[in-house]
């Protein structure tokens, strides 16, 4: 894999946390390339999620450092890191379900505006000015996202793939240099799929960069510039979709861990 040192967006350096004695990472050194789709893959409990967690600071790492645009952003909470541009999605579903999609992204665009509660009550021209520009931005993401025909639908309405999809338009809204997805397709079908790799790509095409957790291996592989795997909480392999699909080790994580569950 090429490293160069300019074009790293997101560095962790020895990233660890542990849960009562537990690793669930352990030092954990990890390099996203600007512009890239990184894949982080690696068998269930391998510590993927923890490790979005650190990155995003809802979990403070027990050790490590977390360095973002060049900046160290370790101890942050997870509203000064979206600040820094990075947004991300849930492996659970979290949208406001009794909400319509539209109030759904207009969340998101949130922290990008200085909107002031007094400003709101005066209803002062730089407020209506900042509201008209948050509802055109708003509408442009569902328009990206393929959501714009639901704009005023409850989110709870939507299907399981258009959720999934107005959780990363939500996410888009906050205009972040960074995106890290947490197993987007899980649960979807084929067709939702292949839409979502599209909008993936699409997201790319933006210069916007990527750092996605995915059990579909068709899908990595093929939309994935570099891949790091992880088992038992340890980075075991990095590299090119071909690099790491060859690699021994990680055959062993899939396979030996198919073989103890089978
Ligand atoms: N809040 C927590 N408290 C205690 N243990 C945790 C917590 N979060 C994660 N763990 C443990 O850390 C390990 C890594 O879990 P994590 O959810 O990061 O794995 P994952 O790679 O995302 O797995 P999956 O593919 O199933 O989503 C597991 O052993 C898990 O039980
Ligand atoms: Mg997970």
């Amino acid at each position: 894999m090429m490293l160069n040192k300019n074009n790293i967006l997101l560095e962790t350096k020895n990233i660890t946390k542990t849960f009562g004695g537990i690793h669930a990472i352990e030092d954990v050194n990890l390099h996203i390339n600007k512009g890239e789709i990184n894949a982080l893959i690696g068998p269930n409990g391998a510590g993927k999620t923890t490790l979005f967690n650190c990155i995003t600071g809802f979990y403070p790492p027990t050790k490590g450092r977390i360095i973002f645009n060049g900046e160290d952003i370790t101890g942050l909470k997870p509203h000064q890191i979206a600040e820094t541009g990075m947004a991300r999605t849930f492996q659970n579903i979290r949208l406001f379900a009794e909400m319509t999609v539209m109030e759904n992204i207009l969340i998101g665009s949130q922290c990008r505006y200085r909107m002031t509660l007094l400003g709101a009550i005066l209803n002062d021209k730089r407020t209506k000015n900042e509201e008209r520009e948050i509802s055109r931005k708003a509408l442009q993401y569902l328009r990206f996202t393929g959501l714009s025909k639901f704009a005023n639908h409850l989110a709870r309405n939507l299907s399981y793939g258009d959720q999934r999809r107005l959780e990363l338009a939500r996410a888009l809204a906050t205009e972040p240099k960074l995106l890290l997805l947490d197993e987007p397709a899980a649960g979807m079908n084929l067709n939702e799929t292949k839409g979502l790799m599209e909008l993936i790509k699409k997201i790319k095409d933006e210069e916007i960069t990527i750092l996605l957790i995915e059990h579909d291996m068709r899908m990595v592989m093929k939309i994935a510039d570099t891949i790091t795997v992880l088992d038992h909480g340890i980075k075991i392999a990095e590299g090119t979709p071909k690099e790491v699909q060859k690699n021994e080790k990680v055959i062993e994580a899939y396979i030996g861990r198919r073989r103890r569950t089978a």
